[in-house]
């Protein structure tokens, strides 16, 4: 793909300094010799739909959507994917034909990377933990990949059970071989493939489970949180026998493929660009 024509793309949230999708971005627009500018904006609650307006009335492409953002990037939203709808969250968005479009593309950045380190969820026992919008973006895409069985738990165990009810309402077809249930966090009984930890709880230096799962042979345990060392969770589930531990930054890079393939049609390569900011 080669295009002239300066394109311009940009990610808002707050605090933005530290954002890695630029240079995401511009490796993945190298492999395609795509002309690509791609800012950081800071914006704040007050201001950040005018942002939003402003970018695409001065004919820019595409917009990642990070912390706090996007719950009020979904309301901005004017047609969501049922991803989206799930999640009550967007992390990209486009216009087409004048409509303000809006995706969830968390889900399929880390479906992407399960099977990219082996750990393909059709016919396998996950665990997810978490059932705020960094969980209920994923639900979905795990679903679609077929899973035996999905167990969602969660600190407040109501909200885990809210997350089943809306699966059993939204319209995107769930395989029915699956066996969905949620419980508290205590809930982790039987043998697990793959726990994913979807809770913030990384980033106040805390796993949020007290005992760690039992893995099956071959587990891979996953935390969304990414960073140089590993976190309290994935140092409980070592200990515990997990075969594989990973962190976030794969889904990190996953998520902004399926957004560069939405805004320009063009699949990136994820491993050099892996192995780059690694
Ligand atoms: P995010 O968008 O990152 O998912 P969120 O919607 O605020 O943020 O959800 C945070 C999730 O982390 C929730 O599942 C929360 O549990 P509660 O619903 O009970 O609040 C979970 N969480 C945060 N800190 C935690 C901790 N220390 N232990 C266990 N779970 C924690």
């Amino acid at each position: 793909m080669t295009s002239n024509t300066l394109i311009r793309c940009a990610v808002v949230g707050n605090p933005i300094a530290h954002s890695r999708s630029p240079e995401i971005h511009q490796a993945f627009a190298k492999q395609c010799d795509l002309a690509l500018h791609y800012d950081r904006i800071l914006a704040d609650p007050n201001d950040f739909s005018d942002h939003v307006r402003g970018f695409f009335a001065q004919g820019g492409k595409g917009l990642n959507i990070t912390v706090p953002f996007k719950e009020l990037a979904f309301s901005m939203a004017q047609v969501r994917s049922p991803r989206a709808e799930l999640a009550g969250a967007v992390n990209t968005l486009w216009m087409d034909n004048h409509v303000l479009h809006g995706c969830n593309t968390d889900g399929v950045g880390l479906l992407n990377d399960l099977i990219r380190l082996g750990f393909d969820p059709k016919n396998k026992r996950i665990l997810l933990i978490g059932a705020g919008g960094a969980a209920r973006g994923v639900v979905l895409p795990l679903l679609s990949a077929q899973p035996s069985h999905l167990r969602i738990i969660n600190r407040t165990t109501q909200k885990a059970l809210d997350v089943v009810h809306e699966l059993a309402a939204q319209p995107e077809p769930l395989a029915t071989t699956t066996r969905i249930d949620s419980g508290d966090l205590n809930h982790i009984e039987g043998t697990w493939d793959i726990v994913i930890n979807a809770t913030s709880s990384g980033l106040h230096q805390q796993s949020p489970l007290h005992t760690a799962p039992v893995f099956s042979d071959n587990g891979l345990a996953y935390d969304m949180v990414y960073g140089n060392e590993p976190t309290p969770f994935l140092q409980q589930c070592q200990q515990a026998g997990a075969s594989h531990c990973a962190d976030g930054l794969g889904m990190l890079v996953g998520q902004a493929a399926a957004s560069f393939f939405i805004w320009h049609g063009y699949e990136p390569e994820l491993e050099p660009v892996l192995a780059s900011l690694r």
